[in-house]
């Protein structure tokens, strides 16, 4: 497949599938990219959903997580647990050790509370630089994004050109409520973090999340020191 699918071919899978059901857009494109789609999983609710459903499609589907090596131990315990349940392999990509060690050397190990270019430089090395190694030899992704997860998601569509990535990026929950997330969890008995129950509504890097307060939006527990508008680690840049 040419890298760049063009643009008309997007906006027809968008036509065809705005309306779908997720199992049915994740079969089409799971057959369709064949082994150039992996879904890329933090283990969030979104994910865990989409992890229920990928693996009764296809268990030998390939998924892979980002290890920052600053996730909470309730979210390695999930990743255990998780491939255990539904006898898959999830692939674990760490950074480059040699970037971490000069990171730190130069900037300190919490570096991220010092300004917004640390916080990012981090997310680059901890989770942009093993997420193009995870996506050598793709040409699509999945990803558990929904548009009313933050100001900077409300455009989002099912089926889009990433151009940090330069691939095809698949979303099949954007149009999802968080209710329609957490009844089909609960409905279908699948595994998710803890730390929900405590009040962490998303969880990535345990520096940088927090629990939310009752009535607060529910990405507030993420990078909480920054404005809205700059709340993406780069993963989604837009
Ligand atoms: S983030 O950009 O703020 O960190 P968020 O936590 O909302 O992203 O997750 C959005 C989607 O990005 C997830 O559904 C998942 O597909 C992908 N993602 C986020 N963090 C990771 C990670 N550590 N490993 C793999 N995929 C991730
Ligand atoms: Fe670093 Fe925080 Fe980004 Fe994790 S979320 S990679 S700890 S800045």
């Amino acid at each position: 497949m040419e890298k760049s699918e063009p643009k008309d071919k997007i906006a027809a899978w968008n036509h065809r599938f705005e309306q779908a059901e997720p199992e049915k857009i994740i079969s089409f494109f799971l057959d369709y990219f064949k082994d150039k789609i992996a879904f890329s999983t933090s283990l969030g609710l979104e994910d865990q959903v989409l992890t229920h459903i990928i693996s009764k499609i296809n268990p030998e589907a390939r998924f892979f997580t980002l290890d920052t090596g600053r996730l909470f131990p309730e979210t390695y315990d999930l990743i255990d647990r998780t491939a255990k349940k539904y006898n898959i392999t999830i692939e674990v990509y760490f950074p480059e050790a040699h970037d971490v060690e000069q990171m730190v050397k130069e900037k300190g190990i919490n570096l991220f509370y010092d300004s917004i270019e640390n916080r990012k430089f981090c997310c680059e090395v901890r989770k942009l630089r093993p997420l193009a190694r995870a996506m050598e030899g793709l040409d699509a992704w999945i990803t558990g994004l929904r548009r009313e997860q933050s100001v900077t998601r409300k455009e989002l569509k099912k089926v889009e050109w990433d151009e940090n990535n330069h691939r095809i990026k698949i979303n099949p929950l954007a149009d999802w409520t968080l209710d329609e997330v957490e009844d089909y969890i609960a409905k279908n008995r699948v595994p998710v973090n803890p730390l929900h129950k405590k009040g962490f509504a998303s969880i990535g890097c345990q520096p940088c999340t927090r629990a939310i307060e009752p009535g607060e939006d529910i990405r507030a527990g993420r990078w909480w020191w920054e404005n809205p508008e700059t709340k993406e680690c780069g993963l989604h840049k837009r």
